[in-house]
């Protein structure tokens, strides 16, 4: 039996590069060897006020990229989560079980209370992390791929799981983040102490999976750099460091063959190698993107939720029984 991935991803606003590499790239090269399941998670989405019509072109938009990025839905299931409803009642279901000082202890909870006031969180924000953990154990999920950010949320399904299976008998699956250390958390090319991320204020921060050549070019030109005129790998030069690996994960080199690409080279030269770099990964996957029509996507999205619908409506039968529903 092949072992079992899940992950998804949010139709809430532009992806940048960081979430290609962080996540996305990591599901092409897995797929061909785990029995794979992506996501375009529309009920996390809500979370926060959307515009239904964005809200749906979004979602198109999302298993495009999926699709352009390389995930074959030959050999994966690629659907909405709201097509699929066993989640929401699975996440009702571990609501039961979950308690509340766990969810406030959430970075994401905790960030836009911070930043907002907490009477501006919305129920489904505060309960966003029962609803990812549903997402995933539903599925027998053994392996997670996302960034770092969201660790802590997969920490929070481990439990849920545990405590389940305690109370009610061995039920799920205990799931495990995968990261990789170079791509699990892209900083922002204006400050590299900071996660590249589409709510920054500047757009100067990220390369979005929609920019142009001439964008990239003045927005890795823009990009901070460390003290010193050498391109060296190191924790001391934490810009650098962020650029490259942005490069070395896009041109399937290591950090190290990078750096000997450009010794006796100074920033200029590698800035610019850089965007060339960038450009040649987003042309084709833009012009993939563009090929593809809502129809056709919508067909593959139809045919990956009925894929997924029979596991999940076995295992939410074996829940409902082991908790004492009527089925
Ligand atoms: P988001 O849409 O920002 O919630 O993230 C979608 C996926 O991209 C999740 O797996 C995140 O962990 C990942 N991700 C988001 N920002 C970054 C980043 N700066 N570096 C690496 N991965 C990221
Ligand atoms: N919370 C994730 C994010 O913001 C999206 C997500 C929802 C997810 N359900 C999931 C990721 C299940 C992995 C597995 O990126």
């Amino acid at each position: 039996m092949k072992k079992r991935i899940f992950s998804g991803i949010k139709p809430s606003g532009d992806l940048h590069i960081g979430n290609y590499l962080g996540a996305i790239q990591n599901w092409v090269a897995l797929q061909e060897e785990y029995d794979s399941i992506f996501c375009v998670v529309d009920m996390h989405a809500i979370t926060v006020p959307q515009d239904p019509a964005t809200l749906r072109k979004r979602t198109l938009e999302i298993a495009k990229i999926y699709l352009a990025a390389g995930i074959d839905p030959k050999k994966c299931s690629i659907f909405i989560q709201s097509y699929v409803s066993e989640h929401a009642e699975l996440a009702w279901i571990l609501n039961t079980i979950a308690k509340i000082p766990e969810l406030e202890k959430m970075t994401q909870f905790k960030d836009k209370s911070v930043k907002d006031g907490k009477e501006s969180v919305l129920v489904g924000l505060f309960d966003y992390p029962v609803l990812m953990a549903a997402d995933i154990i539903l599925y027998d999920t053994q392996l997670v791929p996302v960034g770092k950010d969201q660790k802590q949320h997969i920490e929070l399904a481990r439990e849920l799981a545990q405590r389940f299976n305690y109370k009610f008998g061995e039920t799920f699956v205990i799931p495990e983040a995968y990261t990789k250390k170079e791509s699990e958390n892209i900083m922002g090319l204006d400050d590299p102490t900071k996660k590249m991320s589409k709510s920054a204020k500047s757009e100067y921060n990220y390369i979005a999976l929609s920019d142009d050549a001439e964008t990239v070019r003045k927005k890795i030109k823009k990009a901070v750099t460390d003290s010193g005129s050498e391109i060296v790998y190191s924790d001391d030069k934490p810009a650098l460091k962020n650029l490259i690996n942005i490069y070395s994960l896009l041109d399937n080199k290591t950090p190290k063959e990078v750096e000997t690409l450009f010794v006796g080279k100074g920033y200029a030269d590698f800035k610019s190698a850089l965007a060339e770099v960038i450009i040649q990964f987003l042309e084709p996957f833009q012009k993939r993107m563009a090929e593809l029509s809502d129809e056709k996507v919508l067909k593959i999205l139809e045919d990956g939720a009925k894929k997924v619908q029979s596991i999940a409506k076995k295992k939410l039968e074996e829940v409902k029984k082991k908790i004492g529903f009527i089925v």
